[in-house]
């Protein structure tokens, strides 16, 4: 345990267990009389209790205070990352009705590397060279999937083929991704003060980027309207850049990038936006947590054009699920479905499918 976690751990000595266990990626406290952890995957109850409510609404404001937010009946509701990475989310009564709830992700120290995640059974060789020539080929790729299906890690995994010397600019609202090539520049938001003040938002640093000379863009998640600046910006050049978003299939994938992109309140009709979704974007690689717990990319599509002002999807890859035992492992494999479009392009490049 680092020293930047000390603090958590004299706040939180009730699980203060599972904050030191690296097995358990997730802590999440309902209450002061039930918590439940999340390991390899599977959520389990734990017998973990804080000793009354007031104790566990006072570990929660001390965290806030800790990183220099409050945690009141004005500020009933606290987004934080603590020193060491981890990311803290607690919302206190009267919002939550069971008392204060509180979600700890914790930072993993060691990345889960493209390696890692073949051997884990999450993709296998030929869809990393498909991913791998996506990236070389300076396609732009959003990665989908539902809460927690493993997002994050698997454009943490595209990033790692963007080849040195390329200048990537990287913009997050809290910092998870571990970009390791030399030409790096990374941005973080900042949230408003407690007077409201001083907030930068994905917008506002898309909008920095586009004029710091960017090979390409790298957002860590499309929430909002940031996403019509991306459109913009990929439209416009910057090929090569990708982000994730919350979404249940690839076609859900570029329903909800143009939702989003409504929410900028920018007025840009329909049929337009429809349009700049689909010529930007070329392709989606889809994460799903199966119901063993495991993450898998259950699809890889590429965006084709619209038709009749519909989106339409070309699968290239997708996983099938063959059966599941009766303790929920799930059993399957990897099909492939179609050859790329690119692979004319992949081979003229010397890049191997
Ligand atoms: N392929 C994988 N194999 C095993 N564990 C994984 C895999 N991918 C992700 N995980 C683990 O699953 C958890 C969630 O992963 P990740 O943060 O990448 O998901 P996400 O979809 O980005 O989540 P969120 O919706 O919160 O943004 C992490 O603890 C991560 O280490
Ligand atoms: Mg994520």
């Amino acid at each position: 345990m680092d020293q930047s976690n000390s603090f958590l751990v004299l706040f939180l000595n009730p699980v203060a267990k599972y904050l030191e266990d690296d097995s358990v990626s997730e802590i999440l406290i309902n209450g002061h009389e039930r918590v439940y952890i999340e390991r390899a995957g599977r959520l389990e109850e734990t017998d973990a209790r804080f000793v009354s409510e007031p104790a566990l609404r006072a570990a929660a404001a001390n965290i806030a205070k800790s990183v220099g937010r409050i945690l009141d009946e004005m500020h009933p509701r606290l987004d934080a990352r603590l020193p060491d990475g981890s990311r803290v989310h607690a919302v206190i009564p009267p919002l939550s009705r069971i008392g204060t709830v509180i979600a700890i992700r914790k930072f993993k120290k060691d990345t889960l590397t493209i390696d890692k995640m073949q051997a884990y059974g999450s993709l296998d060789e030929s869809m990393r060279r498909l991913i791998r020539a996506l990236v070389l080929l300076h396609k732009n790729v959003i990665v989908s999937g539902a809460t927690s299906s493993g997002k994050t890690s698997v454009l943490n995994a595209l990033s790692s083929f963007i080849p040195e010397g390329e200048r990537v600019l990287v913009i997050e609202d809290a910092t998870e991704l571990q970009l390791q090539q030399r030409h790096i520049v990374p941005f973080e938001t900042r949230k408003a003060d407690k007077n409201g003040q001083g907030e930068v938002t994905i917008r506002d640093l898309i909008h920095s980027a586009l004029r710091l000379r960017p090979d390409r863009i790298v957002i860590g998640e499309i929430r909002g309207g940031e996403a019509l600046d991306l459109l913009q910006a990929l439209n416009t050049g910057h090929a090569g850049s990708m982000s994730t978003i919350h979404a249940n299939t690839p076609l859900d994938c570029l329903r909800r990038i143009e939702t989003c992109a409504l929410l900028s309140g920018i007025d840009i009709p329909l049929t337009a936006l429809r349009a700049q979704v689909a010529s930007a974007i070329d392709a989606v690689v889809h994460t799903a947590r199966l119901s063993d717990g495991s993450r898998k990319v259950v699809s890889i599509a590429e965006v084709l054009p619209l038709e009749n002002g519909e989106y339409r999807v070309r699968e290239l890859t997708a996983w099938k699920t063959d059966a599941i035992a009766p303790d929920g492992k799930v059993s399957g494999h990897f099909e492939q479905i179609n050859t790329p479009s690119f692979a004319e392009q992949a081979k003229i490049a010397g890049i191997p499918l």
